[in-house]
């Protein structure tokens, strides 16, 4: 792992170790910016602004940074009442890719914290497979079966144990650096 992702990590571990992530508007594109904050500041010049350059995935081109703003004020206000509802405005979230990196490790957090407050559960992702989670990502733009059966099957309503919450979240940056190219 790259020392800025170290550092990275060590700021996630405090976002919820100090109790800050409460402070943080679920669901919303400023709670998103806000975590982006939290996990990047001082590593990335960027870190919680809304990008303003286009970026690609894996042959993907994200949502292009002239509608960026509008696109992200209507996937704010999508529903949250159910858990279809939540991964379907996760999946809008990551078509949009607000910022020019660290998107992946921000949203896992913020679908986290909808799952939380909506359904008081949330991803033990300890037990998502990196290479079928990122498979499912690939393919959510397009069919969102995949990611809704393989999140749903590992749900949990332990939602205050510290072992699936760190752990989950070491495993969130194990993701990074997966790179389907
Ligand atoms: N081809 C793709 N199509 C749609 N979504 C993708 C694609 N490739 C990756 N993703 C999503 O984008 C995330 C990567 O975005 P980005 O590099 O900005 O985030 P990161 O936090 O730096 O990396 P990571 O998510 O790998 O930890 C992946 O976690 C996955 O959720
Ligand atoms: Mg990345």
């Amino acid at each position: 792992m790259k020392n800025i992702d170290k550092i990275s990590l060590e700021n996630a571990f405090r976002l919820f170790e100090s109790g800050d992530i409460n402070k943080i508007e679920v669901g919303s594109t400023k709670g998103l910016q806000m975590i982006h904050k939290y996990l990047f500041q001082d590593l990335y010049p960027f870190s919680g602004n809304i990008r303003t350059q286009n970026i690609a995935k894996g042959g993907f081109r994200f949502a292009n940074s002239l509608y960026l703003t509008e696109a992200l004020a209507k996937i704010e206000q999508m529903p949250e009442n159910s858990f279809e509802e939540i991964i379907a405005k996760y999946i809008e979230m990551n078509i949009a890719h607000p910022f020019m990196e660290g998107n992946g490790r921000s949203m896992r957090i913020w679908l986290d914290m909808i799952l939380k407050k909506r359904l008081s559960k949330v991803v033990n992702w300890q037990l998502v497979d990196k290479i079928r989670y990122m498979q499912a990502m690939e393919r959510s733009p397009i069919n969102d079966l995949e990611l809704k059966t393989l999140l749903q099957a590992h749900l949990t309503s332990d939602i205050n144990n510290r072992e699936i919450i760190f752990k989950g979240i070491e495993q969130s940056y194990y993701y990074e650096g997966y790179r389907a190219e």
